[in-house]
């Protein structure tokens, strides 16, 4: 294997709700989600007997043909999304649908439509933003190291986040040379240790990109998904984006990314494809996720068990801040608090992620994470910062 990923000494084999297990069949609570990507929980049912039934029928076709299972995903996500469907009326009722394979190739197709649309070259993003790995949205995260010198552009300006005079800069900076075509903001900047935008910075997004004909690129992989307790974590701040891209949550571990799109954007033929997004499978998988957070009330569980997890945890010392919405929770440790990730891990099998190395706890469980397990995680934390 091209050795890239620090890995810890775990094989994980099985799955079932917030829980996975080792090959010795020793139960782990994931408080991380494998990334926030386990939205619904791990070999959730209906989930399973929705993809089952799907392989066994078709796997794949490509997207030369009608493919009903897209539709039937459209309506089902709109509808959770709140960005309307047939079904429902929704107020968003026109937003199209365009289905790809992972979240840097959403965020690559939006900043790509973005500058189709208006015809300009520079994106603004925030700095800590981290946007994927090919080749416009690396150019758009804010790490030179993984920006190999291909990768380089002028194009992109990076921008303080929540700061609105910065912001109005760069739009002043982008103005010069063409304008903007797109400005691309994580509600929830989740690699840089939960940051949390302030609702007055993407409204600031918002008008500006009104008053000077740049796109909103909302980039929910990460923050979206109902993790948040609304479906988008820019919901929060009353405002809607141009185009929505999701990942990671909305195919609960299938791989597949997806771009809401408004209505105001014309398809062109050939304009964006890919050759496997938006196959059979990967819509059986999409329309399992979005009717189980419907059905089971997942986006009202992430709201509550987070505002639990966030008011118990409060009482822990070690914890220097705690930040974020939902289950997208990032705990800030005091200083020289080394290792707790490994040590959760190692000593009492719970999964969380990290960020800022190390010194930022991440936790994204999956939305159905009980109150139960939630007590289990803070039991396991206290226990570990409680040894420092
Ligand atoms: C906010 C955000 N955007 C984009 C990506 C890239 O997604 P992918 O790894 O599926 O390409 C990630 C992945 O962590 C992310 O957190």
């Amino acid at each position: 294997m091209f050795d890239v990923y620090s890995v810890y000494d775990v094989e994980i084999v099985a799955g079932r709700g917030s829980w996975v297990y080792d090959a010795k069949g020793q139960p782990y609570l994931d408080m991380y989600g494998g990334h926030a990507v386990i939205s619904i929980g791990h070999a959730q049912v209906d989930y399973v007997a929705a993809v089952t039934r799907q392989l066994e029928k078709l796997g794949f076709y490509s997207n030369s043909v009608i493919i009903r299972e897209q539709e039937v995903m459209a309506e089902e996500l709109g509808a959770v999304a709140g960005l309307g469907s047939v079904a429902t009326g929704g107020a968003r009722a026109d937003w199209q649908l365009f289905l790809c394979n992972s979240g840097a190739e959403a965020n690559e197709n939006a900043l790509k439509l973005s500058s189709f649309h208006t015809g300009r070259k520079k994106v603004i993003a925030v700095g800590g933003a981290f946007h994927g790995r090919t080749s416009l949205a690396v150019a758009a995260t804010d790490n030179p190291e993984i920006c190999a010198p291909v990768n380089e552009t002028n194009n992109v300006i990076f921008t303080p986040l929540n700061d609105v005079a910065a912001l109005e800069a760069a739009f002043d900076a982008a103005d010069e040379e063409g304008g903007a075509a797109a400005v691309i903001v994580e509600a929830i900047q989740g690699v840089a240790g939960i940051k949390v935008a302030t609702i007055e910075f993407l409204q600031a997004v918002r008008r500006l990109c009104d008053e000077r004909g740049a796109i909103y690129v909302a980039d929910e992989i990460q923050c979206g998904c109902g993790r948040t307790g609304r479906y988008f974590a820019t919901d929060w701040a009353g405002i809607q984006a141009d185009i929505y891209t999701m990942a990671k949550g909305i195919g609960n571990g299938f791989p597949m990314g997806a771009l809401a799109i408004a209505p105001c954007f014309e398809p062109q033929k050939g304009m964006l494809g890919t050759t496997f997004g938006g196959n059979q499978l990967a819509c059986a998988a999409g329309t399992a996720v979005a009717k189980v957070m419907q059905r089971d009330g997942l986006m009202a569980n992430a709201a509550a068990v987070g505002e639990y997890l966030v008011e118990e945890l409060s009482k822990v010392r070690g914890i220097k801040e705690i930040r974020g919405k939902g289950l997208m929770i990032g705990l800030e440790l005091e200083e020289g608090f080394e290792g707790v990730a490994r040590r959760l891990l190692m000593e009492e099998r719970v999964f969380v992620g990290t960020a800022a190395g190390g010194r930022v706890i991440r936790l994204l469980p999956a939305l159905c994470v009980t109150r139960e397990e939630a007590n289990l995680a803070i039991a396991a934390i206290r226990r570990v910062l409680s040894g420092f």
